[in-house]
């Protein structure tokens, strides 16, 4: 059975963006595949966090991986932080990345833009992002569009280490989904939605009340022409809140624009928001039962353990291909 890793930073509550795009496609995919579902903690001490917020921000997020259907029977959960071959083998990454490079990624250009007291580490932030992958023989990275850089460097970096030292990596392969893959803003479309847009009006989190999601649809740009076309260029709104539809319907744009033919801009908002509410009641639903209950952490506590076991062996093969540690003298 070939191999699923994927990660989310709980840096904030998960956005429409993050289910459409991600989370959506692991519940799918752990049918077929051995998954490794991470939160992403050390990810997101790249940025200044809050530690009480992070430690609710963990908790909740692996009760909405939960909730929205990851079984850990069928899939392993865990954090990061808690599985120590992660750091370590970021850090041999690390010395196989150049700097050059990484500051060409474009997330680290967006978030160090204008800013002061940018840490090292989010300049080395693909690294540790290549060694959450690499540690577990990864075949697939299921992600939305902007990770796609990424996943390239991770690619380069495991075929470079490969040549360099012994063929220990295998060389993962980038998983986007066709709709879905990049959810925009709904006051700017031309924009990422995204967990830290400053407009609560922007981002549908997944925690929403249904009449919050249903206000914040209803007032999403659009434009003026009234008709429900699928065109990013010149409708950005109205094609976000097609693929929006469409991904939360499990319906083709073409079939949705034919039904949308003569209709009215207000009917479809309305059906949008209809649809994305019924995708995530039922999580919400679930998210209450789970946050309170003490399987979560039975659940992660496994997790570690299952994805220690795999990772410890990678890590062992690198450092032993790099020449770190010793080898005992046999008597
Ligand atoms: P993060 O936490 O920003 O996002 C988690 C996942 O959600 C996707 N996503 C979106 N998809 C569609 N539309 C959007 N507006 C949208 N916003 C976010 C992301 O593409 C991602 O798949 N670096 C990663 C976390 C990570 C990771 C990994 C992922 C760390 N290690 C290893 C895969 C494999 C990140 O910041 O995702």
């Amino acid at each position: 059975m070939e191999t699923i890793f994927s990660g989310i930073q709980p840096s904030g509550t998960l956005t429409l963006g993050n289910y459409l795009g991600a989370m959506k496609q692991f519940v799918e995919l752990q049918e077929d595949y051995d998954c490794y579902f991470c939160i992403v903690d050390e990810h997101a001490i790249t940025v200044p966090q809050d530690r009480l917020k992070l430690r609710e921000n963990i908790r909740s997020l692996a009760a909405l991986y939960l909730a929205s259907g990851i079984d850990p029977d069928k899939a392993t959960l865990f954090i990061q932080s808690e599985v120590s071959a992660h750091t370590q083998l970021g850090w041999i990454m690390q010395t196989q990345s150049y700097i050059g490079e990484l500051e060409r990624m474009t997330q680290f250009k967006d978030k160090s833009a204008g800013k002061e007291g940018v840490s090292s580490a989010l300049l080395t932030y693909p690294p540790l992002m290549a060694a959450d992958i690499l540690l577990y023989n990864t075949n697939l990275v299921p992600v939305g569009n902007d990770q796609k850089q990424h996943l390239e460097l991770t690619r380069d970096l495991a075929e470079r280490f490969n040549r360099k030292y012994n063929a220990i990596f295998t060389v993962p392969e980038v998983k986007i989904s066709e709709v879905g893959a990049r959810i925009m803003s709904l006051q700017e479309p031309t924009k990422k939605m995204s967990k830290s847009d400053e407009n609560q009006k922007a981002t549908i989190y997944m925690l929403d009340e249904p009449k919050k999601i249903i206000k914040k649809i209803k007032s999403a740009v659009t434009d003026s022409e009234g008709v429900v076309r699928f065109d990013p260029t010149d409708k950005p709104g109205v094609s976000n809140l097609l693929t929006i539809l469409s991904s939360a319907t499990n319906t083709p744009i073409k079939d949705l624009e034919q039904q949308y033919a003569g209709v009215g801009y207000g009917q479809f908002k309305q059906d949008v928001a209809d649809a994305v509410v019924n995708v995530l009641e039922p999580i919400q639903q679930r998210y209450s039962d789970i946050i309170t209950s003490d399987t979560l952490d039975e659940v992660l506590d496994q997790g570690r353990d299952a994805a220690s076991r795999v990772a410890d062996k990678t890590l062992a093969k690198a450092k032993k291909a790099m020449g770190l540690g010793r080898v005992r003298k046999s008597k």
